[in-house]
């Protein structure tokens, strides 16, 4: 018989998270740039945990009955912003869990306070082109319409990296399988806690 290694890695990666959960009593949150994982290694971490898992976005769609393009283009940023950091406030007062927040919800000051006092901010991040290439997967994203996605990506990058660096984990999502990201996250909560 033959283990694969990522059943292996998913077997340490259960190992290390049975015992991590008990002692996390805050929400977990994942901060960092669009495209770069927030999502599926937010969703994978909560399976793990045996937590709740939330996309602040699709909360924030399913609260005005609208994608995030059309909160955008109808209302404007600043009404998402308002939008998105009244959903985070509701889900940081809802126990642990694991939050995927999008990429400018951090860098929003109200917000990014709100995280870092009640929550626990994991900043996910990974090389610009990497993020251009998972982001140009598709078009949903109205930061980047109407520009090059490479260049938006780099600017925003650059912009916002200092207020992704508030937050007290950091983890580098590389190239590799997903399981091995999420090891370094459960790894890095484990020494932070
Ligand atoms: C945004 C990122 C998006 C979404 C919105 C704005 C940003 O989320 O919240 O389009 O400002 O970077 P993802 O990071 O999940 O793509």
């Amino acid at each position: 018989m033959t283990i694969e290694p990522s059943s292996l890695q998913d077997h340490a990666n259960r190992a290390l998270a049975a015992s991590l959960a008990e002692r996390i009593d805050r929400p977990v949150v994942m901060v960092g740039m669009m495209g770069v994982g927030k999502t599926s290694v937010g969703r994978k971490l909560a399976q793990l945990l045996q937590l709740r898992f939330t996309d602040a976005d699709e909360e924030i769609e399913r609260a005005a009955r609208m994608s995030v393009a059309e909160i955008f283009d109808g209302f404007g940023e600043p009404y998402f912003r308002d939008g998105e950091r009244r959903v985070i406030a509701r889900l940081m007062d809802e126990g642990p869990s694991v939050i995927a927040t999008g990429g400018g919800a951090f860098v929003a000051e109200e917000t990014r306070t709100l995280i870092l006092q009640r929550g626990t901010a994991v900043w996910l991040d990974c090389d610009v082109p990497t993020l251009v290439e998972r982001v140009t997967r598709k078009d949903t994203r109205p930061l980047l319409r109407g520009g090059d996605p490479a260049a938006i990506v780099t600017r925003l990058k650059a912009e916002r990296e200092r207020f992704y660096a508030e937050a007290p984990i950091k983890v580098i999502s590389g190239g590799g399988p997903q399981g091995e990201t999420v090891r370094r996250v459960l790894e890095a909560i484990e020494q932070w806690l």
